[in-house]
């Protein structure tokens, strides 16, 4: 055998999955002495009260899902990142994750301070380090990251409700955001990746969501499945818009579908706990980036990725990931066109697959189908699956009975 060479016995054994964004996997969450220090050290620091939007931020921060970040962004990198879509580093990242304060508590602290930060329920979540303190313009990073300024997109509407100067530094969490929901599938990145390995998985395609699953999101997910290993299903449970649908409302229809028509050795479920943006590409590029920290290798993108209203082209989530290196970029976005069942074909498809007129495609707006559901009425089959809709019509019945309609 030539010098240099290996057989395939000593090829190195186990898949390698994708390494985290910026090549390391960041943990914040203090544990032992460490975390024992910062609780009696936070006793005598300047207390600030956050909100759930903020607290999941903390959380991401904390597991490594928002990797290589270590804590909020400095003027540096929130500068670099709204007006140029990198970080100060170079790495690409589109989303700013901020800690935004009102001008009386930016007055009481200075950078090199270090500040106790808690949830509304009074628990410590962790220390902030503040190396960096700044004012930010507000109009200038609604257009920059959400396309618009109008307050009636969700997103800016949160925005424009936030205080007036950014804390950033990195952060030393205590504890982790407390839920008392979903616990069986609050997976960090670390525990994914392990559940991956176990798996034997190397090839991971990850799924968004933030709505109850219908065929569409079925049909991208099996295409998907057919060439890799297995399925990330990864649904958003923090912060999302009043009338979306609920998050357990959500979880169940992914927990029936799951159980009925996928091999369930090939799924694995979790849920993200981040807020949702509704920042539509720019929060797409993001939802890839955390996902590929969670060890995908592979992420879906259709139709108005994490849109809202009629603020971003249907496609201008897939055309955004032109502008940046696919290499730096590192986890590969599987881009759908507009899918639908087609009756000629007597399949799902695409325009890219479907040779047939629109007459043939089962198509209902977002808005119909929650007509059709608060009245009790199934939508078609080839839309929702019968198993996914009663579970939505229990729900929304039980949600005006609940507002006393
Ligand atoms: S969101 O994060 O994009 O707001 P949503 O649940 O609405 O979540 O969609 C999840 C994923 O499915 C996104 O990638 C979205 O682009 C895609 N998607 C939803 N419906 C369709 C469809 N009919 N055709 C193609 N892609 C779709
Ligand atoms: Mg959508």
């Amino acid at each position: 055998m030539t010098k240099g060479s290996t057989t395939l016995s000593e090829q190195p054994k186990g898949p390698t999955l994708i390494a985290p964004h910026g090549g390391r996997l960041v943990n914040r969450l203090l544990s032992g002495d460490a975390r024992n220090e910062a609780l009696s050290r936070a006793a005598s620091l300047p207390r600030l009260v956050v909100g759930e939007w903020e607290a999941s931020d903390i959380e991401l921060i904390a597991v490594g899902a928002v990797s290589p970040l270590e804590g909020f962004m400095t003027f540096d990198d929130y500068n670099c990142v709204v007006n140029g879509m990198h970080l100060a580093n170079g790495l690409p990242w589109t989303i700013p994750l901020t800690l935004a304060v009102d001008e009386t508590f930016a007055a009481s602290v200075k950078e090199g301070d270090e500040v106790a930060i808690y949830d509304a329920a009074d628990t410590l979540l962790a220390i902030l380090h503040i190396e960096s303190k700044f004012r930010y313009h507000k109009q200038n990073e609604a257009v920059q990251v959400y396309g618009t300024d109008d307050e009636k997109h969700p997103g800016v509407a949160a925005l424009m409700k936030r205080g007036e100067v950014a804390l950033g530094g990195p952060l030393d969490v205590v504890n982790l955001p407390p839920h008392s929901d979903f616990q069986q599938y609050r997976l960090t990145p670390a525990e994914t990746r392990e559940a991956f390995r176990k798996r034997g998985w190397r090839r991971i395609v990850g799924f968004q969501t933030r709505n109850p699953i219908h065929r569409a999101h079925e049909y991208m997910q099996k295409v998907a499945m057919e060439i890799t290993d297995g399925l990330f299903l990864h649904p958003l449970v923090g912060k999302t818009k009043d009338d979306d649908v609920s998050a357990e409302l959500r979880m169940r229809t992914y927990e029936v579908i799951v159980e009925k028509y996928y091999p369930r050795e090939r799924v694995l479920i979790a849920v993200n706990p981040a807020a949702m943006r509704y920042a539509g590409p720019r929060e797409a590029v993001f939802h890839a980036l955390v996902r590929k920290n969670y060890g995908c290798s592979h992420f879906i993108v259709g139709r108005d990725h994490a849109g809202v209203g009629n603020y971003y082209g249907t496609f201008d989530a897939h055309y955004i990931f032109d502008n940046f290196d696919p290499q730096a970029i590192g986890i590969v976005p599987l881009f759908f066109d507009y899918t639908f069942y087609c009756r000629a074909c007597g399949n799902m498809a695409s325009v890219k697959t479907c040779p047939h007129s629109k007459e043939h495609h089962v198509t209902l707006s977002g808005t119909k189908v929650r007509e059709m559901l608060s009245a009790g009425t199934m939508p078609p089959p080839e839309f929702t699956r019968p198993e996914v809709a009663q579970i939505l019509i229990e729900g929304y019945a039980a949600q005006q009975q609940g507002a006393g309609i």
